[in-house]
């Protein structure tokens, strides 16, 4: 029975690790966080390695998807089942289901994050769409668990190895022709997410966005983690916005 996490760090085990693509891969661990939301992340510490935030990608048992880039999360991706773990959580705003029918948008490790939505908004029985963008095919991750999930899967590639040739937009605006009443969600890097929100906005629809920024106390206290002005106002959210308590997940306004 995996233990419950709550705000200070609790030691965890590492159960089983998933391989999702040569630098990515998904731990399962031996603990649990029942009232996360989708959108949530956690602070992940390995003693004499460093803490660094990461998005919840299923809450029952608590798993992350980590994507080995630097110091930490290959320290992370190193990790064998039993070896331990410290975590705190669930941090921050997470996604807000709105409706029935929901357009979900990942780029990189983003879709760790909307495996976790999309699973709660199918066990609603809700309608989901996935665009699923990165550079190759080989750089997908989690595709065989949204399609389990009977999720509709748009895909595109830099290559065009696999799903439209370009970039994740191609296959939103697709999916925005035939869904023009479906809530916008979507998590990936800031250029994806600015360029999300300015197709949703031709449209007159909001979108849910998940910034990421420099988390380092987790919990508002720092200051490191806020907002540019100049994204406030693209966005249309009040200055000073704290993207580790006020975010990371930013709800962008729709033009009337
Ligand atoms: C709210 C939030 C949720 C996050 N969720 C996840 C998640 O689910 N999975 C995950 O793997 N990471 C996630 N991250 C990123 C994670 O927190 C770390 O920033 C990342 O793992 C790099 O940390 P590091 O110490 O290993 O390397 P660092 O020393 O921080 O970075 C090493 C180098 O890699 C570059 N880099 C950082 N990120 C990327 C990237 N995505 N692709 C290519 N280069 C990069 C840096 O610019 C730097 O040059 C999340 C971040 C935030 C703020
Ligand atoms: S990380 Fe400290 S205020 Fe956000």
């Amino acid at each position: 029975m995996p233990h419950k996490v709550n705000g200070l760090f609790q030691a965890s085990r590492i159960d089983r690790v998933r391989k999702e693509n040569a630098d990515t891969l998904t731990l399962f661990l031996d603990a649990s966080l029942p009232d996360a939301a989708p959108g949530q992340f956690v602070m992940a510490w390995l003693p004499g390695v460093g803490e660094k935030p990461f998005s919840i990608s299923g809450n029952d048992p608590l798993t992350l998807t980590v994507c080995a880039v630097g110091p930490v999360s290959r320290a992370l991706c190193e990790l064998k089942p039993a070896d331990q773990l410290w975590v705190r959580g669930p941090l921050g705003k997470g996604f807000v289901l709105s409706g029935e029918t929901h357009i979900l948008v990942g780029g990189g490790y983003g879709a760790a994050p909307l495996y976790f939505l999309a699973k709660k908004a199918r066990a609603l029985n809700h309608e989901v769409t996935l665009c699923l963008g990165a550079k190759t095919r080989a750089d997908l991750i989690l595709l065989d668990q949204f399609e389990a999930l009977r999720c509709r899967v748009l895909l595109a590639t830099e290559d065009g190895s696999a799903g439209a040739q370009g970039l994740v937009s191609l296959p939103l605006l697709q999916a925005l022709e035939q869904n023009l009443r479906a809530e916008v969600y979507a998590c990936g890097p800031t250029g994806m997410l600015l360029a999300v929100h300015t197709l949703c906005r031709r449209v007159n629809l909001s979108a849910q966005l998940s910034f990421e920024a420099l988390i380092r106390c987790g919990i508002g206290l720092c200051g490191s983690c806020e907002l540019s002005e100049e994204t406030c106002q693209q966005l249309g959210v009040p200055s000073g916005f704290l993207i580790c308590s006020d975010g990371p997940v930013i709800k962008s306004a729709r033009l009337h």
